[in-house]
Parts: C-alpha cells; structure tokens; sequence
C-alpha cells in the first residue's frame, strides 16, 4: 500500500513538473522565440563586455569556428544586437586580430557606420550591421582571434565581442 503511494506521488510530481515546463515554453513571446532561434542559429562568440545585447552573428562563408579567413579577401560580418530602443545611429568600428604574439588593427568597411551606407538597419525589434573586413595579406597564417568593438560617438563600448579564427593563404 505504501508503496504504491509513492509510486502515485511520484507520477503527481511528474504531471506537474511537465506541466510546469509546458507553461514555461508557451510563456515564450513570439519575439523572445525569434531570439531563440536567432541564438542557435548564430555563430558561437564570446562576449567581452557589450552594452547591448548581441542575439547573432553571421561571418560570411564561416559555418563553425574557428571561421577560416583567406589572406588578402574581404569578408562581411552581420551582427544582430539589442539597442533597447535607443535609436543607435551610429557605430564606430575597432577591429583587431589578436595572434599570441601579434595584436593588429584591421581595415573595417564602412567605418563609421553612419547611416549613409544602409550599414544598419532595423530588424524587428532589433538593430543589425554589417561591415566588411579586409584580411590582411601579411597577417600570420595561423590561429588567433578577431575582436570586434564597435563605440559610439561619445567612444562609449556598444557592442564587444571575440570569435576564433585562423587565417589561411
Ligand atoms: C521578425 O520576427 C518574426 C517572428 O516574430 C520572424 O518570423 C521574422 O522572420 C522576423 N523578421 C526578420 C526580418 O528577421
Ligand atoms: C590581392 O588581390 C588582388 C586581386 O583581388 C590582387 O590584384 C593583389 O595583387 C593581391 N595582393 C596581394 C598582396 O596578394
């Protein structure tokens, strides 16, 4: 007898935790879901302190890092932040490959982002950019990273974030 109602308390608590994980889920807002899939969809990044919070990032032709870059090519970054309806404008791009033992500025297009490129844009409720960076042709062939901060026009750290990438011929 007891145990079979422990068995039956075990099921109770079963029902309501699955129960409770439905009703998480459906609490989702259709934007808060979008984010999701945006999340997952994204390229793995590690954030260095961005004000605003970044959902996603694409790097052209880059599906897994670390993202493969050729020397002497241009690639285009898209990044989708959270500007928490401030409006941004603007973006100054700061943009350096770090190698273990080599920290280099890289060329960054537009830079700044001033609107008059179409650079950024509103994406529901969320901002984007884009941006092209120019790979180097005397940066190292090998590992390193690309660090990304992008400032406004008072120099104020919007957005910061790291990706691995190795650079190849
Ligand atoms: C805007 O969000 C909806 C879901 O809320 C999504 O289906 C749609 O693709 C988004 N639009 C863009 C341009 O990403
Ligand atoms: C870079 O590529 C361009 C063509 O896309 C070429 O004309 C130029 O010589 C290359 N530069 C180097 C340093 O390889």
């Amino acid at each position: 007898m007891r145990g079979f109602f422990v068995y039956y308390l075990k099921i109770l608590w079963a029902f309501l935790v699955i129960n409770e994980s439905i009703a998480s889920v459906t609490k989702l807002s259709p934007e808060n879901v979008y984010k999701k899939i945006l999340s997952l969809r994204s390229l793995p990044f590690e954030d260095c302190g961005s004000l605003y919070n970044v959902n996603y990032l694409n790097i052209e032709s880059c599906s897994k890092v670390p993202c493969s870059m050729t020397r002497n090519s241009t690639v285009k970054v898209t990044v989708l932040f959270d500007d928490n309806g401030n409006g941004v404008s603007f973006l100054k791009h700061e943009v350096r490959w770090v190698f273990t033992y080599l920290k280099t500025k890289a060329a960054i297009s537009p830079d700044p982002c001033d609107g008059d490129h179409n650079c950024i844009l509103n994406v529901n409720e969320s901002k984007s950019y884009w941006a092209n960076i120019y790979v180097n042709p005397t940066l190292p062939v090998m590992r390193g990273s690309m660090l990304w901060e992008a400032k406004d026009e008072n120099n104020k750290n919007l957005i910061c974030f790291e990706v691995p990438v190795v650079i190849t011929e």
